[in-house]
C-alpha cells in the first residue's frame, strides 16, 4: 500500500492538539481577566494620605463640588485642592486632629499633599469634563454617590462599552442642567409642568406631559436631548484622536 500522505502529518493530531490548548487557556485567561473587578478597577479605593470625608464636607456641611474641584465645569481635565482651600478652615477647625497631620505639614513645607488619583484614563484616550458637566451628565453617573463616601472610590467601570453604552443612549443619564451638582437628584423630582414650561417635550409626542403625575428618566432625557441637540462621538476618532 502506497503511502498517500508525507510522514509530517503524523504529527498534525498533536499538533491541532496543543494549539487547540493554547487558544483555550489564552481565551479563558482572557475572558477572566477583562471581567474580573481589578480590570474594570470598579470598588479600587488606594490609602489616601488623610482619609478626606466627602460625605461630612458636602452633605453635611453643603459644601459644592466646585468649591474644591473648581476646573471641572471649565476644563479637560478635574483639579484637586490645594492646601491652602483646607486650611482656609483647617487653621481653626479641628486643629489637632491628628488625621489632619498631612495638611499641616504640607502648609509648612510647601509641598502639596500626594493624595492617590483613583481615576485615570489611558493616554490614548481623550476625554473632556466640561464637555460632559455642562450637558446634564451629572457627576453621580460617572463616579457614584461621592456625596455619602467617607473616603472615595471607583464606583463605575469607566471601561470603553461603558463610555458607549452612555454615548449610544443618553437619554438614560442626562438630567436638567441645574441639577449636575445635586448628586442626590432623582427623575421624581422634576415638575413635569415646570419642565415642559422649560424644555418643551420631543416633537411628535401627542399627550401632554406637563399634566403627567411624573415623568420617567427617559422622557426627561429624550426631552433635554432634542432641545440641546445632543450627540456624543460614537465613532472611533471621537475618543481616540
Ligand atoms: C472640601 C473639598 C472638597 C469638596 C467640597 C469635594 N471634594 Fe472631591 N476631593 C477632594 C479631595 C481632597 C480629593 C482627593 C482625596 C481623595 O481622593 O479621597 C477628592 C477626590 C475626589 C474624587 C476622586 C479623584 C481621583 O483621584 O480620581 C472624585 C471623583 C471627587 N472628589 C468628586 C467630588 C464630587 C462629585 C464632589 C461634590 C459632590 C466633591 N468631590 C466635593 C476634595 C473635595
Ligand atoms: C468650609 C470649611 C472646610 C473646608 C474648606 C475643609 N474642611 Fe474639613 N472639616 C470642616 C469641618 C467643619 C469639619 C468637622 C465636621 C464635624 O466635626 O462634623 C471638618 C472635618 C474634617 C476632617 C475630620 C474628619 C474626622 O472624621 O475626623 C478631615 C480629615 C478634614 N476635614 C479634611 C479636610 C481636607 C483635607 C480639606 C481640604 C481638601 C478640608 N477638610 C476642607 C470644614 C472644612
Ligand atoms: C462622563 C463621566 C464623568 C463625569 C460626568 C464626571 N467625571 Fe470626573 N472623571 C471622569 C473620568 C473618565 C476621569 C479620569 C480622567 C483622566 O484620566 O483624565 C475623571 C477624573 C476625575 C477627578 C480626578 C482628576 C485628577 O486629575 O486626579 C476628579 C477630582 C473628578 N473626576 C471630579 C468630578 C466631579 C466633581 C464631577 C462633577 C462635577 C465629575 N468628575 C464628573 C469621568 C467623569
Ligand atoms: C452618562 C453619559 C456619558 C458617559 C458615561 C460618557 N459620556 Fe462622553 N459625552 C456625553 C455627552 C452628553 C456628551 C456631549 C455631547 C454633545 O455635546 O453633543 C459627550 C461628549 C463626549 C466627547 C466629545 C467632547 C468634545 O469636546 O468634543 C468625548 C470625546 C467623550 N464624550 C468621551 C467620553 C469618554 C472617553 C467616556 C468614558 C470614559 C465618556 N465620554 C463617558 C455623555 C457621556
Ligand atoms: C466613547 C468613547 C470611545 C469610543 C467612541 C471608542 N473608544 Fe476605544 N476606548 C475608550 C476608552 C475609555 C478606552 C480605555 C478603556 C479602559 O481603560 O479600560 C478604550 C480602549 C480602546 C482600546 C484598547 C483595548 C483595551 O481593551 O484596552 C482599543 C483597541 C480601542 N479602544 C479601539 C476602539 C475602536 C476601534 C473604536 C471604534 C469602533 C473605539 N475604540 C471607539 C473609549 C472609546
Amino acid at each position: 500500500m502506497a503511502n498517500f500522505f508525507p510522514r509530517w502529518t503524523n504529527w498534525l493530531p498533536l499538533k491541532i492538539t496543543i494549539i487547540v490548548l493554547v487558544l483555550t487557556t489564552a481565551v479563558t485567561l482572557g475572558t477572566w481577566y477583562y471581567d474580573t473587578p481589578k480590570y474594570t478597577r470598579v470598588g479600587y479605593q488606594p490609602i489616601q494620605p488623610v482619609p478626606f470625608p466627602h460625605d461630612i464636607h458636602v452633605t453635611q456641611l453643603g459644601m459644592d463640588c466646585r468649591y474644591c474641584h473648581s476646573f471641572v465645569d471649565v476644563a479637560a481635565h478635574s483639579n484637586l485642592p490645594n492646601t491652602q482651600t483646607c486650611m482656609a478652615c483647617h487653621q481653626q477647625v479641628q486643629k489637632d486632629n491628628p488625621k489632619l497631620e498631612p495638611v499641616r505639614a504640607s502648609w509648612k513645607s510647601g509641598q502639596p499633599v500626594e493624595w492617590v488619583q483613583i481615576h485615570r484614563t489611558p493616554d490614548y484616550v481623550f476625554y473632556n469634563h466640561a464637555a460632559h458637566v455642562n450637558r446634564g451628565i451629572s457627576c453621580a453617573v460617572c463616579h457614584g454617590q461621592v456625596n455619602h463616601m467617607p473616603v472615595v472610590y471607583h464606583a463605575k467601570p469607566h471601561s470603553m462599552a461603558w463610555c458607549l453604552e452612555c454615548h449610544r443612549h443618553v437619554e438614560r443619564f442626562i438630567r436638567p442642567q441645574e441639577e449636575v451638582f445635586n448628586l442626590d437628584w432623582k427623575p421624581e423630582d422634576v415638575k413635569p409642568a415646570e419642565f415642559v414650561a422649560k424644555y418643551g417635550q420631543p416633537e411628535g409626542v401627542k399627550d401632554d406631559w406637563s399634566k403627567k403625575q411624573h415623568l420617567t428618566q427617559e422622557e426627561i432625557g429624550q426631552t433635554l436631548k432634542e432641545r440641546w441637540n445632543v450627540k456624543p462621538p460614537v465613532n472611533c476618532q471621537g475618543c481616540h484622536r
